[in-house]
């Protein structure tokens, strides 16, 4: 079966000393492993660090929020998947709106840096969600279905089975306004459905469908009682060590 995961997107905030006392907090809270898998997805500086302070604790586990869509080269400021890979990092998300926003990231790109993932043993975080505009037309199935179509669905179903998903409505991201636990579960199951016609029903349903978007300690528990939401992408409230640890305890068994 699909694992549950609650992964923590800090997005560009948090210091060195900073973000490993709020890890150091949230490991203080679990004495035994979590119920599913917890990933921290930590700026480029403090990967290493991190990840040092999670080596030795089953169920957690590091990611990178970007990286760039070629191997290596004169890419003046970029990250490449081999550097996420050599710092430990096992995850990386790709294509959060705020990249494809406010850097213009294109379906082809994402799609590339998928590859170089995949290729480098490290599982996309892959980010899909309408706008706001979108939703209001009641486009936002097909909207979604096409993100996944243009930057998914070249890949082999043994490569799909390695990606993890992650829905994210634009209109919900640090808004406070969370989808409802239906909303959540109409789009969830509407991708599951896809990727059973592209793939085959056995691959829809191993591959995990997170949800993110305002997502915080009170609504968890109702978004994660969702058949095919298997957990949460979550931004401002993984920041405060006490939030996330209950979100993380949201996971269900
Ligand atoms: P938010 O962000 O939880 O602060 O809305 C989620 C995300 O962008 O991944």
């Amino acid at each position: 079966m699909r694992p549950f995961i609650v992964a923590g997107n800090w997005k560009m905030n948090k210091t060195l000393e900073e973000g490993k006392a709020l890890v150091r907090e949230v490991l203080a809270r679990f004495d035994q492993p979590p119920y599913g898998l917890v990933v921290f997805a930590v700026p480029f500086p403090l990967l290493q660090a991190v990840g040092a302070l999670l080596s030795e604790r089953p169920g957690f586990s590091l990611a990178a929020q970007n990286c760039h869509h070629e191997e290596k080269g004169a890419y003046t400021g970029e990250v490449s998947v081999d550097m996420l890979a050599s710092v430990g990092a096992k995850y990386v998300i790709i294509g959060h709106s705020e990249r494809r926003q406010y850097f213009r990231e294109s379906h082809e790109q994402l799609a590339r840096k998928v590859n170089l993932a995949l290729s480098r043993g490290l599982t996309p975080i892959f980010c899909c969600g309408e706008p706001l505009s979108v939703r209001e037309r009641n486009n936002h199935v097909s909207y979604v279905a096409r993100q996944l179509r243009a930057s998914l669905f070249h890949l082999s179903e043994a490569d799909m089975c390695r990606v993890v998903i992650a829905y994210e409505p634009v209109w919900a991201i640090g808004t406070g306004k969370t989808a409802t636990a239906d909303q959540a579960q109409e789009m969830h199951a509407a991708l599951r459905t896809l990727l059973a016609r592209r793939y085959s029903p056995n691959t829809a349903q191993l591959i995990p469908i997170l949800y993110g978007g305002s997502c915080n300690a009170q609504n968890a528990p109702d978004l994660f009682q969702q058949p095919d939401v298997d957990g949460g992408l979550i931004g401002g409230a993984s920041l405060k060590a006490e939030e996330f640890s209950a979100i993380i305890r949201a996971m269900r068994f």
